[in-house]
This record gives C-alpha cells, sequence and structure tokens, in this order.
C-alpha cells in the first residue's frame, strides 16, 4: 500500500482564507487589527525561524504581529516582567501573547508561561486555558493539538470508536491531543493511548492503532513494524538531522518505510507545522474577537 499524503500545507492555505473576512471585519469593529505579540529569547536558528514563519502568516491574514526579542542571557525575572509588560499595553495594545519554546536552561519556562494572563494565551497553555479543555469547554487550544485535529476531520478520517495511539505527553501537544480526540464530538470520542518514555511494548501498543500520533522529538522513532497496514500516521516531530547533501528535516517516523503500510500520512515538512501557524492565527482571532464580546 502507499499511503495518501495528508498535506497541511494546502489545508492551511485553506484555513487562511477563511480566516481573513473575519479578521477584516474584527478590525472594522474594534478600529484595529488583531494584534499579536511574539516573544523570541535568543537566538537559536530554528525558534527564529518558526517565529518568523508565525509573523509572515499574520501578516497574510490581516493581523498584526510583532517579535519582540530577548536576549539568552535573560533571566526569569526578565522575561516574567517582559511579558507582564506586554500584556498590560507597554508595547501597544495587544490581543495575544506567545512566548516561543524551548526557552533557555536558566529560564524557569512555567513562571514565563504563566505570566501570560488566559484571555491572551493563544497557545492555550495556562492552566485556565488547559483546564477549560479538559472539561471539555475548550477556549484556546493549544495550535498543534488543534491543527492535528482539524487534519483528521479535513481529511475524513473518523475518530469515533478508532484507537488513537498518541507517543508523547507533553504539554503542548501530547496531553491536550488526547483530551481532544477523547472529548466528545466531531474529530473525538476516539478511545485515547498516551505513550511516553516509561511505556512498556510501546511496539504493541502503536500496533493497536487506527490513528497514531507520534510527537516526540526523535527521528526514526515509529518504524513499518509499529503500523498497522491502513493506518493514519500523523507525525507532529519536526527535528533537523545532518545527511550526506547537508542538513534536512525529518519527523519521528521513518517516512519512507511507514508510508509504504499506512493508509494516510503526513509529511514533514508540510504537514502538521503548517497547521500549527494556521491554528494560532485561528486564536488570535478568537482573542479579538471575545475582547469586542463578538464571541
Ligand atoms: N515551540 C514548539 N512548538 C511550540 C508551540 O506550539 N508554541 C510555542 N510557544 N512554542 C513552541
Amino acid at each position: 500500500m502507499t499511503a495518501t499524503l495528508l498535506d497541511g500545507k494546502a489545508l492551511a492555505a485553506t484555513i487562511e482564507a477563511s480566516l481573513r473576512d473575519e479578521v477584516d471585519a474584527v478590525t472594522t469593529a474594534s478600529g484595529r487589527p488583531p494584534r499579536l505579540v511574539v516573544v523570541l529569547v535568543g537566538d537559536v536558528a530554528a525558534s527564529a525561524s518558526y517565529v518568523t514563519a508565525k509573523a509572515r502568516a499574520a501578516a497574510r491574514v490581516g493581523i498584526d504581529a510583532e517579535v519582540v526579542r530577548a536576549p539568552g542571557s535573560a533571566d526569569t525575572a526578565a522575561l516574567v516582567g517582559l511579558v507582564r509588560g506586554i500584556a498590560r499595553g507597554d508595547q501597544g495594545a495587544v490581543d495575544g501573547i506567545l512566548v516561543q519554546l524551548p526557552l533557555p536552561r536558566q529560564v524557569d519556562t512555567t513562571a514565563v508561561l504563566d505570566a501570560v494572563p488566559a484571555d491572551l494565551d493563544v497557545d492555550g497553555f495556562h492552566p485556565e486555558n488547559a483546564g477549560l479543555l479538559s472539561q471539555g469547554r475548550p477556549r484556546f487550544i493549544p495550535c498543534t493539538a488543534a491543527g492535528v485535529q482539524r487534519l483528521l476531520v479535513d481529511a475524513g478520517i473518523p475518530t469515533a470508536g478508532r484507537r488513537a495511539v498518541i507517543v508523547g505527553r507533553s504539554d503542548i501537544v501530547g496531553k491536550p491531543l488526547a483530551l481532544l480526540l477523547a472529548s466528545r464530538g466531531r474529530g473525538g470520542d476516539a478511545t485515547v493511548t498516551l505513550c511516553h518514555s516509561h511505556t512498556q511494548d510501546l511496539a504493541e501498543h502503536c500496533r493497536s492503532a487506527d490513528i497514531l500520533v507520534a510527537a516526540v522529538g526523535q527521528p526514526g522513532l515509529i518504524t513499518a513494524d509499529m503500523v498497522r497496514p491502513g493506518a493514519t500516521v500523523i507525525d507532529v516531530g519536526i527535528n533537523r538531522v545532518e545527511g550526506s547533501e547537508g542538513s534536512r528535516l525529518v519527523g519521528d517516523v521513518d517516512f519512507a518505510a511507514v508510508s509504504a503500510v499506512a493508509g494516510a500520512i503526513t509529511p514533514v515538512p508540510g504537514g502538521v507545522g503548517p497547521l500549527t501557524v494556521a491554528m494560532l492565527l485561528a486564536n488570535t482571532l478568537l482573542a479579538a474577537e471575545l475582547r469586542i464580546g463578538r464571541r
């Protein structure tokens, strides 16, 4: 079998197009465009390129995005102060704040993320937003998890009653995605298994999956023998590896081998990544709508 490619890039473009009119409407209603501030700490090339992609996508749909940079030597107190200032409006009106992760080692990431007020938390990382999601009444859903669910729904891949196996229990992807796929309704109602570094018989769990999601950050983690023929494989990993022809991006899935077994598969790049960005735009629009009482 050769798997169907799940084209996240194309879907992201469709989502962007559908956001544009509503962004215009909010801009007219509130007298200014929705505004997103992205905090980028240090000069890690991958983070800088993700942030650039987010800012460019925002501009395409009419969202005003600003990148605020802080030095890689910044400590927790400085970053908490920076985020609080942005939230207060020191750098102009704001609807959404995103702190690009990972932060440098010396920084207490939780303390910095907690400084983002829940109503500006377009990443969906604040405990209030995580709690609302866990109770089945989501407000801001973490962007990658929302993107994976959207991709499944758009591709017509059923989730109700299906076995979904997620490898990776991060607060950013694995945990919120487990909640989403297990929640009631469209794109949910799945039977979810959340695997992690202490899981025994990982391959066996993976082989039971109708929908297998890899979100670990380990190239080659998912091999063909771990995939049930016809299963849907979603690769959330983005890893830079050095090859004979320079460096390239790969996911957590051995794409060449697994695409011969799976029924459908996301490529890396061009799979989940663009959807993460599209969902961030949707969350920023939602934040602006909530602010002016349109939602
Ligand atoms: N780094 C990798 N993924 C993400 C994400 O979804 N949000 C933020 N803020 N940082 C990330």
